[in-house]
């Protein structure tokens, strides 16, 4: 147990700032640091550090502490554990209280395999440096492939000898227990024969560290040139060791990220060790497996930028570009070097001044969508069909992409190199995007109609609709005048079966009818009666027609005149549509009155469709789209209950 003195001392060292820094990149802002949370995702910085009050809170997501409480949530560590991490960290001495056997037993066993992982380390490395088999033939190797001892020393690298369980024997001896070599994978052990060797028997090593510096995996190249063995092997996974949350170089590389704002990512330890050499010290390896999530949520803490580092081999590349897409998906921008035929990042580097490295790298580097619609038109050559799945491919590659502006910018480059119109490969990324956001949302594309091809309203049509609008309302607005004060009547069955007859007056009904879908008019004169008559929704009678015929606002008053002086015609749209023929108007009133409403509802409700799918052609913003996808849903869903409501009123004479 450590002793409670030195928990004081190191919660009174530890800076929160500084604790925070090494995980985060944090910028000044006003009284607090500021950066993007590492316990969810996020893309604008909501999380802060409060270097005055000592402790960090992030307002996306809530979590808040002390430092000591940030390294316990961001490594996962115990409450010793985040002490003990801290105390090494400042150089703090831990003074241990006495521990009973139990308390010992209880020692963390992460703890345990960083100890014992931290013990190979220094025990390869002291192979490599000390000892004549580690001199002449890890070293040695080393220094073939121009490995400095800078190098040497800044990536902990170390030789493990050629007997069988060497360094087993040695860490038995200084007390490390074989379960934990055995669950860091450093020793097999046989369980029947009860045999126990060094995995990495007769390899140089290269330790794996994460963020913090702590050593929690290895990898080892063989030396021998046997074929039949594998060139490299690594740690098998464990309780400290996840090959997809772990980047090889991420510790040496990090604060090197932040300031030049971009990782490179290469594909092995000898490409990081030599880039380095270069002078290039932003870059990490995936180590043998294509990238995950985790590995990308792991650069993205300290920039949104990745260059990728290919050796020329074209197979590969292609294989990758799943593992990019899923780059693009987190909203990063991904820029792509492809080295000369037969070259790595690591043989390039060696064979090339450091400066030539970096003009190359500078000079090359393409954004990702350019240089995967490049490689693959090489390909298709003018095979119409290859070329259309090609555009599906590209089309497929920036829908992901979650920016907007983004998004344009790679159409037009792509329609440019295609040589296809924009318009065509942007109508294809609506589409996809439109799936993809009905599909999150578990909205059915039965009800969504698909992106038509634009159509171009002729002016006379457009000239009609108008009509067709005006007309409407102008119905409505003459029934309400010319009938406001009268009764319709509406069937009723009482509580004896008996059917009665309900009088509803015929502004009351209309009225009720638009307000409740709030429905208004288009010509401000209509607007303005039928407010008129809504003002009145709760008095004993409505507005007479006298008020609007004597109306001192010349456009209402003769509104009003042309309305109920000119000679009813049947022209108004849906009218004969419907089946309805007007002989004796007020015999019909009901119907009439009923018809006109639906009319003019199911018109709006249609013109509102059309413009909300005019604004879905164009929008290309997946939350604003969602938005658009749903009113639509709504009116869809009111549009076809009018239609249904239309259906069942038909009349014939
Ligand atoms: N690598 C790996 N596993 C393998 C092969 C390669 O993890 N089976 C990784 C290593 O990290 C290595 C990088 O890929 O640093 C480059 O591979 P390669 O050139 O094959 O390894 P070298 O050690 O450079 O071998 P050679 O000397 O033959 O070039
Ligand atoms: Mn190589």
């Amino acid at each position: 147990m450590i002793n409670p003195e030195t928990i004081q001392t190191v919660i009174e060292t530890a800076r929160i700032e500084e604790v925070v820094s090494d995980f985060v990149s944090l910028k000044k802002r006003g009284a607090n640091l500021w950066g993007n949370c590492p316990f969810h995702n996020e893309k604008t910085p909501s999380f802060s550090v409060s270097p005055a009050k000592g402790i960090f809170k992030c307002f996306g997501c809530g979590k808040a502490g002390t430092a000591v409480g940030f390294v316990m949530e961001h490594e996962k560590l115990t409450f010793p554990e985040a002490i003990r991490y801290l105390a090494h960290k400042y150089n703090i001495e831990v003074a241990e209280e006495k521990q009973t056997d139990e308390q010992i037993q209880a020692v963390n066993e992460r703890e345990s395999l960083m100890q014992v992982s931290a013990f190979a380390q220094k025990y390869f490395s002291v192979q490599l440096l000390q000892t004549d088999e580690g001199k002449s033939v890890g070293l040695s190797y080393f220094r073939e492939r121009e490995i400095t001892d800078e190098s040497i020393a800044k990536f902990q690298l170390g030789y493990c000898n050629s007997s069988w369980d060497d360094f087993t024997k040695h860490a038995l001896a200084e007390g490390y227990k074989l379960e934990f070599l055995d669950k860091t994978g450093l020793t097999i052990v046989k369980p029947d024969e009860k045999k126990q060797f060094d995995r990495f028997r007769g390899r140089v090593m290269f330790p794996i560290q994460n963020l913090t510096g702590r050593v929690i995996g290895f990898g080892g190249r063989i030396m021998s040139s046997d074929k039949t063995k594998a060139k490299y092997i690594n740690s098998p996974e464990s309780e400290i060791y996840n090959k997809s949350h772990t980047l090889y170089g991420i510790f040496q590389a990090k604060n090197a990220i932040v300031s030049s704002n971009n990782c490179f990512l290469v594909e092995g330890y000898t490409d990081v060790i030599s880039l380095h050499q270069a002078g290039i010290h932003n870059v990490v390896a995936s180590s043998g497996t294509s990238l995950t999530h985790d590995q990308i949520k792991l650069i993205r803490r300290f920039t949104p930028n990745i260059t990728i580092l290919y050796d020329g081999d074209f197979a590969g590349i292609k294989a990758s570009f799943r593992g990019i897409d899923m780059i693009l998906e987190q909203g990063m921008n991904v820029r792509i070097v492809l080295f000369p035929d037969g070259e790595d990042p690591d043989s390039f580097a060696r064979k090339h001044r450091s400066q030539e490295v970096i003009d190359f790298i500078d000079k090359e580097a393409s954004d990702f969508i350019t240089f995967k619609t490049n490689l693959l038109l090489s390909e298709t050559g003018k095979d119409p069909i290859k070329k259309a799945n090609l555009i599906k491919e590209i089309v497929h590659s920036i829908t992901l992409i979650p920016d907007k502006i983004v998004r344009t910018v790679y159409i037009r480059e792509c329609s440019s190199i295609l040589n296809i119109e924009e318009q065509v490969l942007n109508t294809e990324v609506n589409k996809l995007l439109r799936q993809k956001v009905l599909k999150e949302n578990h909205l059915d594309p039965q009800t969504i109609p698909e992106p038509e091809q634009d159509q171009i309203q002729t002016e006379p049509e457009k000239q009609k609709e108008e009509n067709d609008a005006e007309g409407q309302e102008r119905e409505i607005i003459r029934l309400l005048l010319t009938y406001g004060n009268d009764d319709i009547f509406f069937e009723h069955e009482d509580e004896f079966k008996q059917i009665e007859q309900i009088p509803v007056k015929v502004a009351l009904f209309i009225v009720n009818d638009l307000s409740k879908d709030e429905i208004t008019f288009e010509n401000p004169v209509y607007q303005f009666i039928y407010e008129a008559y809504l003002k009145a929704l709760n008095e004993e009678t409505f507005p007479d027609k006298l008020f609007f015929l004597n109306h001192n606002d010349t456009t209402v008053s003769s509104t009003a005149v042309e309305l109920l002086f000119t000679k009813y015609e049947v022209t108004a749209s849906g009218w004969e549509k419907n089946n309805i023929f007007v002989k004796e108007e007020s015999d019909r009133l009901k119907v009439v009155v009923e018809h006109s409403l639906l009319a003019m509802k199911a018109r709006k409700v249609e013109h509102m469709l059309d413009e909300l799918q005019q604004k879905l052609k164009i929008e290309t913003d997946g939350d604003e789209m969602l938005m658009l996808l749903q009113q639509f849903q709504a009116l869809k869903s009111i549009s076809m209950q009018i239609q249904a409501e239309q259906l069942g009123r038909v009349i014939t004479k």
